[in-house]
């Protein structure tokens, strides 16, 4: 499986404090099965972005681990005004991997009416905004059909693994699944902060997401199209029954 959102590398934001937790953050990641895990320290204005603070914690936590599971690079991304300008005037610079894909993470406290014209200037820009965990956020609970709206305009959405066992709380949990029998979730990721309470495991999340949508939706989500987004190629579509905002096409979303 394929982990594109994590707080792997230490010392950066609210994720691994030390080297030792992100080795063990790495080991746990490989023994439940993760052969990929992309480090995203927040962009935010509590953690403000540090490229290549964040590649120089790479190459050492690389150094230090065996190569399993192997380490990218993107960012938690967040939706305010600075980082907007930001990444509009250069739109591989907080990608995945300098690719297409963008980790968007949105405020808590305000859903600005004018989000879904930023987010057309980030596609427009290039970037493809990936939604993460909009089940925990409050406001975005309450907002299903504009975030199917986002989904139809060109975005995607990243529910977090453990929202989907229960791990935060019921109303997440309905969320993901709401968000899920609609066809409207591409990516299900960690977002591992330590080994303990938000680790970086996506095996249950697997194993549970097989039993109740079935394998080939557990590997579009984990495998195939997390694959996709660390080199940059379009996403693969839910085929699940449509629940009210079917999507329309089957299979893959082409690029606009
Ligand atoms: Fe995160």
């Amino acid at each position: 499986m394929i982990d594109v959102h994590s707080h792997i590398l230490h010392g950066l934001d609210d994720g691994a404090e030390t080297l030792e937790t992100s080795l063990a953050m790495l080991r746990m990641a490989a023994e439940t099965g993760t052969t990929d895990i992309v480090a995203t320290p927040h962009a935010d204005l509590s953690f403000p972005y540090r490229p290549e603070l964040n590649a120089e914690r790479m190459a050492e936590l690389s150094a230090a681990g065996n190569g399993s599971p192997r380490i990218h690079l993107g960012c938690d991304f967040h939706l305010h005004y600075e980082n907007i300008q930001d990444a509009l005037a250069h739109p591989t610079r907080y990608t995945i991997n300098h690719k297409c894909f963008l980790l968007v993470e949105f405020s808590d406290l305000v859903i600005f009416s004018s989000s879904g014209q930023i987010l057309g200037s980030l596609l427009d820009a290039g970037m493809r905004p990936v939604i993460t965990h909009p089940e925990r956020n409050a406001l975005l609970q309450q907002r299903i059909p504009l975030l199917a709206e986002w989904v139809a305009q060109g975005c995607h959405l990243q529910v977090t693994a453990g929202s989907l066992l229960g791990g935060f709380g019921r109303r997440a949990k309905e969320i993901a699944e709401e968000l899920m029998r609609r066809g409207l979730v591409d990516i299900v990721a960690s977002d591992a902060h330590d080994c303990e309470h938000r680790p970086p495991r996506l095996d249950l999340a697997r194993a549970h997401i097989s039993r109740q949508w079935g394998k080939e939706t557990a590997d579009r989500l984990l495998v195939r199209n997390p694959g996709a987004v660390l080199v940059g190629d379009p996403l693969e579509s839910s085929d699940l029954p449509p629940g009210g905002a079917a999507r329309a096409r089957k299979w893959y979303r082409f690029w606009r």
